[in-house]
């Protein structure tokens, strides 16, 4: 028989449980804590807070329990109205951000976890060093040839409406890291978030290296990993559809083709 080991640290263990309120309206949270300092396993904490006296957003509620009942809980935020896109994570076994969930959508305890499958730098904080590595790969920025012209780059108003539903993306990585061919191969395929912004630049009217960009996504792993199993569209908080934009990539390659 085969003996499988676990990897170090992948047993979640019950956590603690810390003091309620002696009344209100109670709601329980669930939260992911793993400290690397301390070398110990992965726990899950509950904490009870009074709803009557926090904000309506998972958010409000990790804030709340940080200035008020654990300062350690450590978790990304900035904007708190889901542009920055620091604030993802697994909230009741969806990617969201936190601050844009309602807490009243999810029935019973609002478990908490980070973004799945990536290595975890403490408690809902997961390591993109790859994820941004892999944007830089698809050079996001603005390439020509042809001199700068005086004033701006011009772009026609329907050239400008291409870049609808890409340009919005915040790079929260809740389709990266929803996507199971980015989880059995991040380190190859360079996943829906880095896709849809390589065909927002493939497609903007005024980048001229269509060619180049083309060539360095023309490999088994980088694009064509994707099999269209749509987890990416439905988790993402913007209503983005990468899933979509790698389609349309994989059609630009057959197009140069013919
Ligand atoms: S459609 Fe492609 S990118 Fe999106 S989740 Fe599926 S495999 Fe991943
Ligand atoms: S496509 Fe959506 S889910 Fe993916 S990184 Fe961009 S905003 Fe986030
Ligand atoms: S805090 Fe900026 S997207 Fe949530």
């Amino acid at each position: 028989m085969v003996a499988l080991t676990l990897p170090k640290n992948s047993k979640i263990k019950p956590g603690k449980t810390w003091p309620a309120p002696s009344s209100g309206d109670i709601r329980e949270f669930k939260i992911y804590r793993w400290n690397p300092d301390d070398g110990g396993n992965p726990q899950i904490d509950t904490y009870q807070i009074d709803m009557r006296k926090c904000g309506p957003m998972v958010l409000d509620a990790l804030i709340k329990i940080k200035n008020e009942i654990d300062p350690t809980l450590t978790f990304r935020r900035s904007c708190r109205e889901g542009v920055c896109g620091s604030c993802s994570m697994n909230i009741d076994g969806v990617n969201t951000l936190a601050c844009v969930k309602h807490i009243s959508e999810i029935n019973g305890p609002v478990k908490i976890y980070p973004l799945p499958h990536l290595p975890v730098i403490k408690d809902l904080v997961p390591d993109l060093t790859q994820f941004y590595a892999q944007h830089r790969e698809i050079e996001p920025w603005l390439q020509t040839d042809t001199p700068q012209p005086q004033a701006e780059w011009r772009q026609s108003h329907a050239e400008r409406a291409k870049l609808d539903g890409l340009y919005e993306c915040i790079l929260c990585a809740c389709c990266s890291t929803s996507c199971p061919s980015y989880w059995w191969n991040g380190d190859r395929y360079l996943g829906p978030a880095a896709l849809l912004q390589a065909y927002r630049w493939l497609i903007d009217s005024r980048d001229e290296r269509t060619g180049d960009r083309l060539d360095s996504l023309e490999d088994p792993f980088r694009l064509y990993r994707c099999h269209t199993i749509m987890n990416c569209a439905k988790a993402c908080p913007k209503g983005l559809n990468p899933a979509k934009a790698i389609a349309e990539i994989k059609k630009l390659m057959v197009e140069r083709r013919l």
